[in-house]
């Protein structure tokens, strides 16, 4: 058989779908990966990239579409990269995620499909999967053609924007307040930032909404310590209904990580509010919260449920954020201990605490690899000799004043929520030395999830309960919670 090579152009059927979202096909045994072909298109693909047993392909023409294929919304959705499966019918999405986490449990976490035909519910789905984000972070560059200021997204797999001020994952208010700084830019001759050349000033725009209190955050990444015609900008912000916070977060470096580590408000508050399940929390630039609060809701519940809680339990919540989970946890719990690396989000997470009158949650600052170890040795080795002895020491290391340490060393309830690299080992290891009854695992990526649900199964525990949640739909991503139940108890 002939090699196939660059440029060629062939007619296939594509067959079935990569975990990012490409379709496959196959010409004479060879596999193409196709972006934006779906699975049932009779397509002409043409190759861009070969290799010896396989090639990347661009999707030229369809010629017969799949049965799943719809219109999508956004003109943009192919240059883009944020939108993978736009042109799938909304259902087909479903089935695709569902599919992702069944193949990951089984290829990488040792799972049989019977194991997971029993305890996987069906995965939950948004009511409308458009509009969803409360958070967008627009790159700010200049149109080479007309030298204008620009806001939109970077072209896949390249740093070129594409200006567009309307995705269709954002909230209406987006729009406005993107194209009231593109016009004080150039009003107030404000640069953009070049990349290539690390001159300019203004490089990302982040923009949040409180879905349930309307509150409106708006944070300006700049490549500098001062902001020419600040008041101005103020000004034409503090108009667009909602506006509560104008901040800028200062970032010199020459980096792919967008926020900088200083933050400044220049009008309002420091941080904005919403509520999810009747609590409120605050958020501020830097804090992880979920982007998604009408899923969020559905996704808690499910945590709390697979935990089990009666109202004595104690729980320990890991990678917690500003405290979310804690605080649903904290609802139906004896004690909830949560543990994050980002010390502002522990602080909004003990002022979150605070106001919403909950006097039975405690929050550690550190990695959970090094809190959770740190608190067993020390707490573990002397508690049979001196539980008094343990809490005065753990109070000295200024991380933590545990009521009862025989309820932190030995939880009912873990709860984890790493971000998309899973929990570290050692992590695991204490997890597993800890012995809850329950072990909750959420995840935003199923292959960390079933590498490390393996370790946990390994360890004494049984996969009791899973289920998807999905939190990103249009994309490939999706949310799971899983239960595990330690054995013999
Ligand atoms: C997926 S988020 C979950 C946050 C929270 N549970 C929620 O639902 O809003 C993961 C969190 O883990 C934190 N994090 C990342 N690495 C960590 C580590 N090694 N130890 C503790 N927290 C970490 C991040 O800052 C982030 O807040």
């Amino acid at each position: 058989m002939d090699m196939y090579k660059k440029g060629d152009c062939l007619t296939i059927i594509i067959e079935d779908i990569d975990t990012e979202g490409q379709g496959i096909g196959k010409a004479d045994g060879y596999t193409l990966f196709v972006k934006d072909a779906l699975v049932g298109d009779k397509a002409k693909v043409k190759i861009m990239k070969a290799k010896k047993n396989y090639a990347f392909a661009r999707l030229e023409e369809i010629i017969e579409p799949s049965a799943h294929r719809i219109e999508p919304k956004c003109e943009h959705h192919r240059r883009c990269g944020g939108c993978q499966l736009q042109c799938l019918s909304y259902e087909a999405q479903l089935a695709f995620k569902e599919k992702k986490v069944r193949n990951n449990l089984v290829r990488i976490g040792g799972f049989t499909e019977e194991e997971i035909d029993k305890v996987m519910q069906p995965i939950i789905g948004m009511e409308v999967p458009f509009y969803y984000r409360n958070k967008a972070q627009y790159p700010v560059g200049r149109d080479k053609k007309t030298g204008k200021a620009v806001a939109g997204f970077y072209a896949q797999r390249t740093h070129d924007i594409i200006p567009n001020t309307e995705c269709a994952l954002g909230v209406a208010e987006n729009k406005e307040i993107l194209e009231r700084i593109l016009a004080w830019m150039e009003q107030c001759k404000v640069s953009a930032y070049d990349e290539t050349t690390g001159a300019g000033l203004v490089r990302h725009v982040l923009i949040r909404k409180g879905f349930v209190s309307g509150e409106l955050m708006v944070c300006l990444v700049v490549n500098g310590k001062e902001l020419p015609g600040e008041d101005a900008l103020i000004d034409t912000l503090k108009e667009v209904p909602g506006m509560k916070s104008i901040s800028i977060s200062i970032n010199r470096e020459n980096t792919n990580v967008i926020m900088g580590k200083t933050i400044r408000t220049i009008w309002g508050s420091d941080t904005i509010e919403d509520t999810l399940g009747g609590i409120r929390f605050r958020i501020s630039p830097l804090s992880f919260y979920q982007v998604n609060p009408v899923q969020t809701e559905k996704l808690y519940a499910k945590a709390v449920e697979f935990a089990g809680l009666t109202g004595k339990e104690s729980v320990w919540d890991l990678y917690c954020g500003i405290g979310t989970i804690s605080l649903f946890m904290a609802k139906n719990a004896g004690k909830v201990y949560g543990v994050e690396i980002i010390p502002e989000a522990i602080e909004d997470a003990k002022g979150n605490a605070e106001r919403n009158g909950f006097t039975n949650t405690e929050f550690f600052v550190g990695k959970a690899e090094e809190v959770l170890p740190e608190f067993y040795e020390k707490a573990g080795k002397t508690a049979e000799l001196d539980a008094g002895h343990v809490e005065a020491e753990f109070n000295e290391a200024g991380n933590a004043s545990p009521d009862s340490e025989a309820d932190m060393l030995h939880p009912d309830v873990i709860v984890v929520d790493p971000p998309r690299k899973g929990c570290d080992v050692q992590c695991l290891d204490t997890m597993l030395k800890m012995q809850p009854e329950r072990i909750v695992y959420v995840s935003c990526d199923s292959a960390t999830l079933a590498r490390d649900l393996k370790i946990l199964c390994e360890g004494g525990y049984e996969l009791k309960k899973a289920v998807c949640v999905d939190m990103f739909g249009m994309t490939v991503h999706v949310e799971c919670v899983t239960l595990l139940q330690r054995k013999n108890t």
